[in-house]
């Protein structure tokens, strides 16, 4: 038996846009590892198990998709590498999540630009996957949301970071594993 199952070939379009939502997953994961050892490293063990704890999601994120399209009888392109950005000179808790807060629209803006494909080549069963990530995104943007409006509310307060930090990691993982 050469083939497993009967070919049923994606659209060229919607793989290759599948393909750019595996990539972002994947910067996205090492982007928070990269914040995780940056917070450790720093003495904010809360914030460093949030971001490690994130990072670990993304890593599912990234894999949910490369399991799909394998289900999908296609071959998914996994990322050779990842484009890191350099640490700040100086560090500042609140860039670091305005920041990841930026990156996760750009996640969420590539999870539109699937539908969209799917729309256009009427693959409904790749739309109907998607709208996970659709849920997702909007949970890890008010997520993020919240948290900087909490270091707003505290601005330069040892003591009021301090909260933050503690509470950021003892926080529970709320999202179920994707299957
Ligand atoms: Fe999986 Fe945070 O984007």
């Amino acid at each position: 038996i050469k083939e497993k199952k009967m070919k049923n070939k994606m659209n060229k379009e919607v793989l290759e846009l599948l393909n750019e939502q595996i990539w972002l997953e994947n910067h996205a994961m090492y982007h928070y590892l990269n914040l995780a050892v940056e917070f450790g490293n720093k003495g904010f063990s809360g914030i460093s198990t949030y971001f490690f704890n994130q990072s670990e999601e993304e890593r599912q994120h990234s894999i949910k998709l490369i399991k799909y399209i394998l289900d999908r009888d296609e071959v998914p392109t996994i990322p050779q590498y990842n484009y890191l950005e350099p640490y700040e000179e100086t560090f500042d808790v609140q860039f670091h999540f305005e920041n990841s807060l930026v990156q996760e629209k750009k996640v969420s803006e590539q999870v539109f630009k699937v539908i969209n494909g799917c729309r256009k080549h009427n693959d409904y069963t790749t739309e109907n996957f998607m709208q996970w990530y659709v849920a997702e995104q909007q949970d890890e943007e008010s997520k993020f949301k919240d948290i900087i409006d909490k270091l707003k509310m505290v601005g330069d307060s040892g003591l009021g970071i301090y909260q933050i930090d503690s509470e950021l990691g003892g926080s529970p993982q709320t999202e179920e594993t994707p299957g």
